[in-house]
């Protein structure tokens, strides 16, 4: 199949609506990351989707829509838990799991009672929802397992020949994923940290949100995970990742001591020149949301050159920087050395 990469224009949007609408998949930008997205309402569009990621058939996708009068399309019961969140955040990077609705194929939701739904605020995937004129079930448009694209040549990297049409929107404002939040519970739980933190969540509904396990943990063998995606190894670029937990120079010190041919630094920016090995940079130590926006594209850049071990420097591990260190551990694979 030829894939088509169009900049951002009305035609190219109405281009792909009509491809939605006909059951095929279009890559999309969000504020978030690229997603990879189809009719929610299609099963057989939504297969696509999880072949051309190589996806395991048993995690469920998120659905996206334009405005609330397609929240019902996907979920049911909504709480006023659910209404106020979208009041504070909608449209945004917030993604709310409620029961699932009956329209929504059964693949969406990959055999749970539940579906995952959000409202985002890039105009382009707001264009596209409407131009679909159906919610559009979209998971990253990475390839499963590696780290999800924030700009349109990522995702024509993993998806080239694979898909009819990738939008081009420019490299995303947030750069990882939504925060994923259950309300299909007696408690909400945070299950993927992001951009809206566990202290706004609170803030809005005015109780506790507890954090689920698998945000900070690996899984433990036989253990269910409430939210499937967690369980996979994900983000994970090709090279072998460490994070070094712990002051600046006790971290150059340990670098010091173990810079060999292929060994690269993931580093926050200023540090580059204190350092004996190549360096990628990821942001400000101080500033977590230019983290969050500079971490994937980081890890694609090591892979591009050729980077065989990686010894990372550790984000904080509250706010927005709590999105940063789950995203990180899991390239990783929790490999986590305390200086
Ligand atoms: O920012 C985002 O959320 C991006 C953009 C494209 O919107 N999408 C995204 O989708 O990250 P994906 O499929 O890569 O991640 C969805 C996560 C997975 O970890 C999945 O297991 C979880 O949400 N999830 C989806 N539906 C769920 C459900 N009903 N119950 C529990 N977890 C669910
Ligand atoms: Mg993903």
């Amino acid at each position: 199949m030829k894939t088509q990469l169009l900049p951002t224009s009305q035609d190219a949007v109405d281009q792909a609506g009509v491809l939605l609408r006909q059951g095929e998949v279009v890559a999309i930008p969000t504020e978030t990351v690229y997603g990879l997205a189809a009719s929610s309402l299609n099963g057989e569009a939504v297969k696509k989707i999880f072949s051309a990621k190589g996806r395991p058939q048993d995690n469920p996708l998120i659905s996206h829509i334009a405005d609330l009068s397609m929240l019902e399309m996907v979920v049911r019961d909504v709480p006023q838990a659910a209404y106020r969140l979208a009041e504070a955040f909608w449209p945004g990077p917030l993604t709310m799991i409620l029961p699932r609705s009956e329209q929504v194929a059964d693949e969406v939701c990959a055999g749970l009672e539940t579906a995952s739904v959000r409202m985002p605020s890039h105009p382009v995937a707001q264009a596209v929802i409407r131009a679909a004129g159906v919610p559009l079930a979209a998971p990253s448009a990475n390839l499963s397992g590696s780290p999800s694209p924030t700009t349109a040549q990522d995702v024509f990297a993993d998806m080239n020949g694979k898909i009819p049409l990738i939008l081009d929107g420019g490299a995303c404002e947030v750069g990882v994923e939504s925060t994923v939040v259950s309300l299909a519970g007696p408690k909400p739980v945070l299950l993927r940290p992001g951009y809206i933190t566990k202290g706004q969540l609170e803030q809005v509904l005015e109780c506790e949100v507890l954090l689920a396990d698998a945000v900070l943990h690996p899984l433990k063998q036989g253990e269910k995970a409430a939210s499937p995606g967690m369980k996979y190894k994900h983000y994970a670029p090709k090279a072998e990742v460490t994070i070094l937990k712990g002051p600046f120079s006790a971290y150059v010190s340990y670098v010091e001591k173990h810079c060999e041919p292929g060994t690269f630094c993931l580093c926050f920016a200023g540090e580059e020149n204190s350092l004996p090995c190549p360096c990628v940079l990821y942001g400000h130590e101080k500033d977590p949301a230019e983290q969050a926006q500079r971490l994937f594209s980081a890890l694609r850049e090591l892979d591009a050159r050729g980077a065989e071990r990686v010894y990372a420097r550790c984000p904080e591990e509250g706010g927005i920087a709590l999105a940063v260190y789950n995203r990180l551990l899991r390239a990783a694979a929790f490999r986590v050395i305390e200086l």
